[in-house]
């Protein structure tokens, strides 16, 4: 099986002049399985991208959700919108977690932001989104998969404790982002690893892709790390963690931020890569 991820929506624009860049993520994905997009960025910038790299949109079989962080999901209704507009269809699979719908908080020095789905349920299925959810692994079409929620196992894989929910007290507490899931598919090279944010930590993430299929060899590895907000033990337990998997590239982007970026590109040179917008990578 082969595959063709092209960076739609991402912190970061190189070369690809008139492209634009916006904090989010989301990711073209052309499979023989057929195309699929993988996060819908922050809201304004996927169609524009969409547009300048003349992405057929309209014949992607579904969207599918890493987690509801409006970084991710921002564009979520623009997308369902334009993957009908002209369309015979009548509605768009969107494959998520149940806790899509949740509230949540980044918590900026006791200031709360709201960082959840910016739109309601209802707007998004009388537009036309048709949405499976689970939070079980799955497989999407043969050979991909989601993982649907990841066991944590690591104890130094904390997360970032600035993000916030309500809890079941109805108190704000550390969202442990439950619904943090990452996208694989099964390739003749080996696994080929698309992440949201990894908020359910890198490594617990591939230990259980590898639990699940029974296969160690990482093709490639590439998305979000969420290594940029975390304390220094977790990003250099994570980087030894890294090394001593079977990992043929590693690229990172969005929440693994400029600083744990550059670390990671000495630490794996010729085998990592950046994702800015635009980047295509085949495997
Ligand atoms: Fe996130
Ligand atoms: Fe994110």
């Amino acid at each position: 099986m082969s595959v063709r991820a092209t960076v739609l929506c991402e912190n970061s624009v190189y070369g690809n002049g008139g492209a634009v860049a916006a904090h989010g993520w989301s990711v073209w994905l052309e499979t023989p399985a057929g195309t699929f997009v993988f996060d819908t960025g922050r809201g304004d910038t996927l169609l524009t991208n969409v547009a300048f790299f003349g992405i057929p949109l309209a014949d992607a079989r579904a969207i599918l959700l890493s987690h509801h962080h409006n970084d991710h999901t921002g564009g979520l209704l623009d997308t369902v919108r334009a993957m009908l507009h002209g369309s015979s269809r009548e509605c768009v699979p969107v494959y998520a977690h149940p806790d899509l719908f949740k509230d949540s908080f980044y918590d900026n020095k006791g200031k709360l932001g709201f960082s959840g789905l910016p739109h309601t349920r209802g707007a998004l299925e009388s537009s036309g989104a048709d949405f499976q959810l689970s939070t079980e692994w799955r497989e999407i079409a043969t050979g991909l998969y989601m993982t649907g929620e990841v066991p944590r196992h690591t104890i130094y894989e904390i997360g970032d404790l600035n993000l916030k929910h309500y809890d079941k007290a109805g108190q704000i507490a550390v969202d442990p982002i439950r619904d943090d899931q990452t996208i694989v598919i099964d390739t003749v090279d080996g696994l080929f690893v698309v992440l949201g944010c990894s908020h359910a930590g890198l490594i617990n993430i591939l230990s259980y892709i590898s639990e699940q299929t029974g296969k160690t060899r990482f093709h490639t590895i590439m998305g979000g790390t969420h290594l940029g907000p975390v304390g220094e033990e977790q990003v250099a337990q994570t980087i030894a963690a890294l090394h001593e998997l079977d990992i043929g590239r590693i690229g990172t982007s969005h929440c693994t931020g400029p600083k744990v970026a550059a670390r990671m590109a000495h630490e794996f040179g010729d085998r990592f890569f950046f994702c800015s917008v635009g980047t295509i990578v085949e495997s």
